[in-house]
């Protein structure tokens, strides 16, 4: 049975105020877009805890609760269609306690691996949002994930907390290597962990293989034991394998490492897996945003010198600037502004904003380098239309012209 880790729900840490405020900053968005595709919305807090921690502060599915009630209050559309399931394995009286303002919320007891394909073996055509926030990796089968993307929903997005490190010291143990890095509170302050004790036999090569979708993170671990690279090259390059590997079922596959502090090491990484290039760029500006506002935190309120990405990069207009000519002059033949747009931020991560990047498409249209084709060509009052993005009612396709 899985560790409960009752110390876990006593206080809301830092680690959980991020994980929270990157959930609730996207899903608000998303709930009022996702509304206006008339298809029944279905969101599962997989992993989904007390519902509120012990000193008052709001858990994930409350944050997400108020959330839709927001979004319902405030939407023009009538007959939203919203269904949530909130599945935990050690809290489920507790939630329901807490949950009773939401007599809408169904609360279920058991295992996320257990329930999730019923819970959505029923929602042909809907919205499906699945938020995944466990305390370890053991829960988290990558062919699961495969199997919620073969086309069934409307539209299908996961966000997922995965603990790299975990994965990578678990990796080492079952190929009868020692994990070690040089700062020990990478895994101190993750109360949180439950450390899936794997073992040198094959069910735990078999186990690690299930939860990585693949065998590739054994020659990361190869190179690890051979000192090749060391934890930390070691977890970043399984966290990229990773999201290349989900990248077979869901086109669009983004990466955010967590740190707390301004040059620490990531603890963990939330990883957003989806099959719509809006749901894509909604996330990217969501990740810019966050990282900004925790970069004034991290540097006590002061604005930083340089602007830097979630990577701790430094970057520079210059920089993007050159790897958009790299990308978009690839485009030879029209394209969805949305889908070109998502395929850059797949290849270079989530280095700036949209708008960053929709400026700097403009400046391209006035040179000349770029084509663009609106729908419409103008705008009401029979001007030629200038808009740089796409919605329902707007369509924006591109082509390099030299
Ligand atoms: C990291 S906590 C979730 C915290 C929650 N997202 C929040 O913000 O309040 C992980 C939760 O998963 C539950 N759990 C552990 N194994 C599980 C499983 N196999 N299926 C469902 N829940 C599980 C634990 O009881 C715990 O409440």
């Amino acid at each position: 049975m899985a560790k409960k880790n009752d110390d876990f729900f006593v206080e809301k840490k830092p680690w959980s105020e991020v994980k929270d405020q990157l959930l609730g900053c996207y899903f608000k968005p998303y709930v009022a877009k996702i509304l206006h595709t008339y298809k029944p919305l279905v969101y599962v807090d997989c992993f989904a805890g007390k519902g509120k921690f012990d000193d008052g502060n709001p858990g994930s599915p409350i944050i997400a609760l108020d959330i839709i009630d927001e979004c319902l209050a405030t939407t023009t559309m009538n007959r939203a269609q919203i269904s949530t399931f909130f599945i935990d394995l050690n809290y489920a009286n507790e939630l329901q306690g807490n949950l009773k303002n939401y007599p809408w919320a169904t609360v279920i007891s058991g295992k996320y691996e257990d329930n999730i394909e019923g819970i959505l073996s029923n929602k042909h055509g809907s919205n499906v949002f699945l938020y995944i926030d466990p305390y370890g990796i053991k829960a988290l089968q990558c062919s699961m994930f495969d199997g919620f993307a073969n086309g069934q929903f409307n539209s299908i997005e996961l966000l997922i907390n995965m603990n790299s490190f975990g994965f990578i010291r678990e990796a080492c143990h079952a190929l009868g290597a020692t994990f070690s890095l040089d700062d020990p509170t990478v895994f101190e302050d993750l109360v949180e962990y439950d450390p899936t004790k794997m073992t040198a036999s094959e069910k735990s090569i078999h186990d690690l293989n299930e939860i990585a979708g693949g065998d590739y993170w054994k020659a990361i671990i190869d190179d690890y034991k051979a000192g090749r690279i060391d934890g930390y090259q070691a977890e970043e390059l399984f966290a990229e394998q990773y999201c290349q590997r989900l990248r077979n079922s869901f086109q669009y596959v983004l990466n955010m490492p967590l740190r707390i502090r301004r040059g620490q090491r990531p603890k963990y990484r939330m990883i957003h897996a989806t099959n719509h290039p809006e749901g894509c760029l909604l996330m990217v500006d969501n990740i810019c945003n966050r990282w900004e506002a925790w970069q004034n935190v991290q540097s006590g309120g002061q604005m930083s010198l340089f602007q830097e990405d979630p990577n701790n990069q430094i970057i520079n207009e210059a920089d993007i600037e050159s790897k958009m000519v790299e990308h978009f002059s690839q485009c030879k033949s029209w394209t969805s502004l949305n889908e070109s747009m998502s395929v850059f931020f797949m290849k270079y991560g989530p280095i700036c904003k949209t708008k960053v990047i929709r400026d700097l498409l403009k400046k391209f249209e006035k040179d000349g380098r770029l084509l663009i084709a609106r729908n419409p060509k103008t705008t009401d009052k029979g001007k030629p239309a200038r808009f740089m993005e796409e919605n329902s009612k707007k369509k924006v396709s591109l082509r390099w012209s030299r």
